[in-house]
């Protein structure tokens, strides 16, 4: 007999009913998203890192700056005319794991790519109150120090091939040679004047 009551007294079975209908109604939602073309295509114009963007990806991770600043503009007025056109899921797809974030003790910096120079973002990751006298980021003057270790970025370019990044052979083959002698620093601002760049150049 498989009425309510049988399933209300039978822990066991309980448990495996819920799992099942929470299954079921999880693979129902995702599922279709897989083949929506818009969530899986790049946007048009979204290349891949380049190696020195590539590694400075890898210094922001590092660094932990995720922790403080958010790539993730909301279709909300307020953060579309402070930051720029919202952010879309095409451009993501060749980032792996996303930064989009979700803690904004910074600025946003989906577009911050070209908004300020290279020198700009040299002074502010040194020492971020000799541009912005009350900021409370922290100072990131190692960065200057640290060499990037050339050997392993082909590698690194070969592991996100796999994933689906469209490198090219010679994209692998150029890379340690592209971020030899570059520092932590040099690497970083490559990764962040690239942001958020692909969309907003076509308008
Ligand atoms: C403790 C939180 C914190 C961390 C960690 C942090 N930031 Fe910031 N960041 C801020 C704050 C607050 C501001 C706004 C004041 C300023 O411009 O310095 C800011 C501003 C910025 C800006 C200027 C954005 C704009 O649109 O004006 C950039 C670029 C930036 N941060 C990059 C980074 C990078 C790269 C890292 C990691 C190396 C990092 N931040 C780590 C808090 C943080």
């Amino acid at each position: 007999m498989f009425n309510h009551e049988t399933v209300e007294k039978n822990i066991g079975l309980m448990i495996v009913l819920i799992v099942l209908g929470i299954s079921f109604g999880g693979l129902v939602e995702i599922v279709p998203l897989f083949n929506i073309k818009q969530t899986t295509e790049p946007v048009e114009g979204l290349k891949p890192y380049t190696a020195l963007q590539l590694e400075g990806r890898d210094v922001y991770i590092k660094e932990g700056c995720v922790g403080c600043h958010s790539q993730m503009i909301r279709p909300l007025r307020a953060e579309v005319e402070r930051y720029g056109h919202y952010s879309v899921a095409g451009e993501s797809v060749y980032d792996y794991p996303f930064l989009w974030g979700s803690k904004r003790t910074g600025p946003d910096l989906a577009r911050v790519g070209q908004r300020y120079s290279d020198e700009w973002h040299r002074a502010h990751l040194y020492n971020p109150r000799d541009v912005v006298p009350a900021s409370i980021m922290p100072a990131y003057p190692h960065l200057m120090d640290n060499v990037i270790d050339e050997s392993i970025t082909p590698k690194k370019m070969e592991a996100l091939s796999v994933l689906g990044v469209p490198y090219t052979a010679e994209d692998i083959a150029s890379a340690s040679e592209d971020v030899r002698g570059k520092t932590e620093m040099d690497a970083l601002i490559a990764y962040l004047q690239g942001l958020g760049t692909a969309l907003t150049q076509k308008r």
